[in-house]
């Protein structure tokens, strides 16, 4: 792999992200790493990451000039190139000049890494210090105004570095440096494709599980679908997947996870209906963390029997199921400790939340994997459009969009409602645009309504149409008004209980994306 070293910027997750844009497979690593523990992965090349602090800063991290030593290529960004100039022997001082933001460079010689730059350009610096003197042996490639060395590199050795961001889309020609190090300066091909992935992580999965039974908690969502294809194509029917219908699900939901997932994988599925028990639990509940804890715990219990079960039903004599797959994503692992070691699983990112205790080792072939990756491999793998795009979902379904007591009927409502502005914002063309829109019923809310020549007396629904990066933060999507205007027009003639609709203007934050 490429190794990124993680300085403490929140830019290195997002240099690994753009080395695989280029095609090349890259990890992030934390900067305590020794030179020895970075050597022993094999490291194709290493680029060392921005930091918050300054080279000269009391406990600052510096770089093991040894690593220099090691024929590897290396590209050393922001802090990175500065305390790769600083280990070399070259010199880092504050100019007094900060540069954050936009700024530019003189590039009076490309050298490897800026190969195709024009002579000028505008980047994206952020930093207090600046290189003032090379190491001896490296070619000075440009400057700024605040940075007498702006980039560098030692072509025999292989050493590059730069103090502006080329991971950010602010420095427009940065990805084309980033390609110039990895293709040119580190001699790497771009062969880290989905295809490839597949093949690997089909081998891994192999090697790990043996012939062994396996099973896999589809929720309907795109990871937990992406993760089973690829055991699917791995070890076929030592697979099953359990799909627990809790009935807090959309409309069409259950027949798209039987129907066209099935029909893409040929994958054993076991369908479970446990909507009467769902609704008899949440029976007279409101309090939304109750909700939660009551779905959560439901679901566990529901999806133990389901594995007990399927085991009985493979007629395998004392066989258990000894593997469980998860669609765990890179970031939840880098976020919980650089990727090494035991997997530490946050409880929403479980399948439908099930307990640290459950009794299977784990399966998590998207481990390495961004979001947008994983559709890439989705596709490949040949599930639908349908699934691989599909909107993110929360584990707790309708039951925390139904703002008061769960009911068969309130649900029933809510789909229908919810059905019509996904249908509309499908439309529209706008999947791909909003993040998701939950639609929000507000069930122990009524108001006074005219249709036809009546009265009524009915409730209104809440559309929560976001746009966000991740989740973490969100913003209100600016839906057009005649998109909005459809949706509120086809509920209230289409869906009898529901005289108003309303839209939710809230960010997150402070508002959250859910309700409940
Ligand atoms: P909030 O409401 O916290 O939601 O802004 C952030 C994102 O997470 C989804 N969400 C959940 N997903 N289990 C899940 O799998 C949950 O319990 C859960 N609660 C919220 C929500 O839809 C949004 O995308």
């Amino acid at each position: 792999p490429v190794l990124v070293i993680d300085f403490g910027a929140q830019y290195a997750q997002l240099i690994a992200r753009r080395v695989r844009e280029a095609h090349v497979y890259s990890e992030v690593v934390p900067h305590t790493w020794t030179t020895e523990q970075i050597l022993a992965k094999d490291p194709a090349a290493v680029i060392l990451s921005g930091g918050p602090a300054s080279v000269y800063a009391d406990g600052a991290p510096a770089v093991d000039p040894d690593l220099f030593e090691a024929e590897v290529p290396v590209l050393g960004i922001c802090y990175g190139f500065q305390a790769m100039a600083k280990a070399l022997g070259g010199t880092v001082a504050q100019t007094g000049t900060r540069e954050y933001g936009g700024t530019h460079v003189d590039i009076p010689d490309s050298g490897v890494l800026l190969t195709g730059s024009p002579a000028e350009q505008s980047v994206w610096m952020s930093h207090g210090d600046a290189v003032h003197e090379a190491p001896d042996g490296f070619r000075v490639l440009a400057t700024s105004p605040g940075s007498p060395v702006a980039a560098f590199e030692d072509r025999d050795r292989r050493l590059f570095g730069m103090q502006w961001h080329p991971e950010v889309k602010h420095s427009p020609l940065g990805q084309h440096a980033l390609e110039n190090f990895l293709y040119r300066g580190a001699g790497l091909r771009p062969d880290w494709t989905p295809g490839n992935v597949i093949a690997e992580q089909v081998e891994r999965i192999r090697a790990q599980v043996g012939d062994a039974r396996v099973i896999c908690g589809l929720s309907g969502g795109v990871d937990s679908a992406v993760a089973a294809a690829l055991v699917q194509r791995a070890v076929g029917d030592q697979l099953t997947c359990v799909f627990v219908d809790h009935g807090l699900l959309r409309l069409g939901e259950p027949e798209q996870v039987e129907r066209d997932f099935v029909a893409a994988t040929g994958v054993n599925l076991k369908v479970v209906d446990a909507r009467e028990r769902f609704l008899d639990a949440l029976a007279g509940v409101t309090d939304p963390e109750e909700k939660r804890k009551i779905i959560g715990r439901e679901f566990i219990r529901v999806f133990e029997v389901a594995a007990r079960e399927v085991v009985a039903e493979s007629g395998a004599h004392g066989e258990e199921v000894r593997f469980l797959v998860q669609g765990t994503l890179y970031p939840d692992v880098v976020e919980s400790g650089g990727g090494e070691g035991a997997a530490n699983i946050k409880s929403h990112h479980n399948v439908g939340g099930l307990p640290d205790d459950l009794q299977f080792e784990l399966v998590e072939p998207l481990r390495t994997l961004f979001k947008d990756e994983v559709r890439a491999v989705g596709l490949e793998l040949g599930l639908p459009d349908a699934i691989v795009w599909r909107q993110p979902f929360p584990g707790p379904g309708l039951g925390i969009r139904v703002i008061g007591e769960v009911t068969a009927e309130r649900l029933d409502v809510l789909r229908a409602a919810d059905a019509i502005a996904r249908e509309e914002l499908t439309r529209a063309g706008l999947d791909r645009t909003v993040w998701q829109c939950p639609v929000v019923l507000l069930a122990d809310v009524r108001s006074v309504g005219v249709q036809g020549d009546g009265r009524t007396y009915g409730h209104p629904v809440v559309l929560r149409p976001v746009t966000s990066e991740d989740a973490m933060t969100a913003d209100w999507a600016r839906v057009p008004y005649d998109v909005l205007s459809r949706i509120s027009t086809r509920i209230t003639n289409e869906v009898r209980e529901i005289n108003r609709v309303t839209l939710d203007v809230t960010s997150k934050p402070p508002g959250t994306i859910e309700w409940e």
